[in-house]
């Protein structure tokens, strides 16, 4: 079966049983997107692509920026990075504070937020604009130059934020951020805000799928993409992360614009989109969707 035959029968199944699962309203800005919405979108190491429904249209990609901030800050300052930040599964919700207070400050991977906010520190000091560094980086990778933050979201985050806000400043507490909270939550935020489809996050993607190197060379060595699938496989969908890997079988992450991206290393790189959540904030045909890809295609990491 061709990669395209296998996102029409998805699509031709799921999207009978749309809306699915809870649109995140916690951000205001991001409960006006039509909960309707269903996109797939695969890019291969031979240069196939295949895609249905919305995948061309941009979406809040929230916390699958994780995986670019922490590429950035593995570029820069990869050492430092992992005396700051774990690498084990949280095993609580992405937004948690209590794992923090027993953990000193010491984030339990890169994916939680708290995890996030000291990987955009760290970029905050080794690169000065965060934001504009971010931004420039998500063109490159997915060769679209107009990519960019949706303000109207990054400010309805801000001005909501404050679990963010309690957990910036708690780390700032621990001695474990290098700048000022008020500084990091704001590139976080615009992170979190930046709009792309299925298609451009599949593309950007394959550097994951590729060992590290993307169309116009290296991103990052072999073994640093290595690490990072196995982080997406451990933490990239949060307290769910044992469940997805039973069911779908590939490092893959999410965010609560109801954006997934799996990658197959040396394979594929594919994004499903569908903003309803389940309790966990994963989207919920996203989820389905990716397991029926898996059964279909044959294909996981293990
Ligand atoms: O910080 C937040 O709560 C959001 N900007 C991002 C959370 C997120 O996407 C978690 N994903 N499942």
């Amino acid at each position: 079966m061709s990669y395209q035959s296998i996102l029409d029968q998805i699509h031709e199944e799921i999207a009978p049983t749309l809306p699915q699962g809870r649109i995140a309203d916690y951000i205001p800005q991001l409960a006006c997107v039509d909960e309707r919405k269903f996109g797939m979108a695969i890019c291969d190491v031979d240069g196939g692509y295949a895609s249905v429904g919305d995948a061309d249209e941009r979406f809040s990609i929230q916390s699958i920026s994780k995986v670019f901030t922490l590429t950035q800050a593995m570029r820069t300052a990869d050492a430092q990075l992992w005396r700051r930040v774990g690498r084990e599964p949280s095993g609580t919700a992405f937004n948690s504070l209590v794992q923090l207070e027993f953990e000193n400050g010491i984030p339990r991977n890169p994916f939680i937020n708290a995890g996030a906010l000291v990987v955009t520190d760290i970029v905050l000091s080794h690169l000065g604009d965060a934001k504009a560094a971010l931004r420039e980086f998500a063109r490159r990778l997915s060769g679209a130059s107009d990519i960019d933050y949706d303000l109207r979201v990054a400010d309805s985050e801000a001005r909501l934020g404050y679990r963010n806000a309690a957990l910036a400043y708690f780390l700032k507490s621990f001695g474990n951020l290098e700048n000022h909270p008020d500084q990091v939550l704001d590139a976080y935020f615009h992170h979190c805000a930046l709009s792309m489809s299925c298609a451009e996050l599949a593309r950007s993607f394959m550097y994951l799928a590729r060992h590290g190197i993307n169309s116009d060379g290296a991103v990052i060595s072999s073994s640093q993409a290595k690490a990072i699938n196995s982080l997406m496989l451990t933490s990239g969908t949060y307290d769910a992360v044992g469940a997805f890997a039973y069911s779908v079988g590939l490092p893959a992450k999410s965010g609560v614009g109801g954006g997934i991206v799996a990658v197959m290393p040396g394979q594929f790189s594919l994004c499903v989109w569908s903003p309803g959540l389940d309790g966990r904030g994963n989207s919920m045909a996203g989820s389905l969707a990716l397991e029926r890809f898996a059964a279909l295609s044959g294909q996981s990491i293990f």
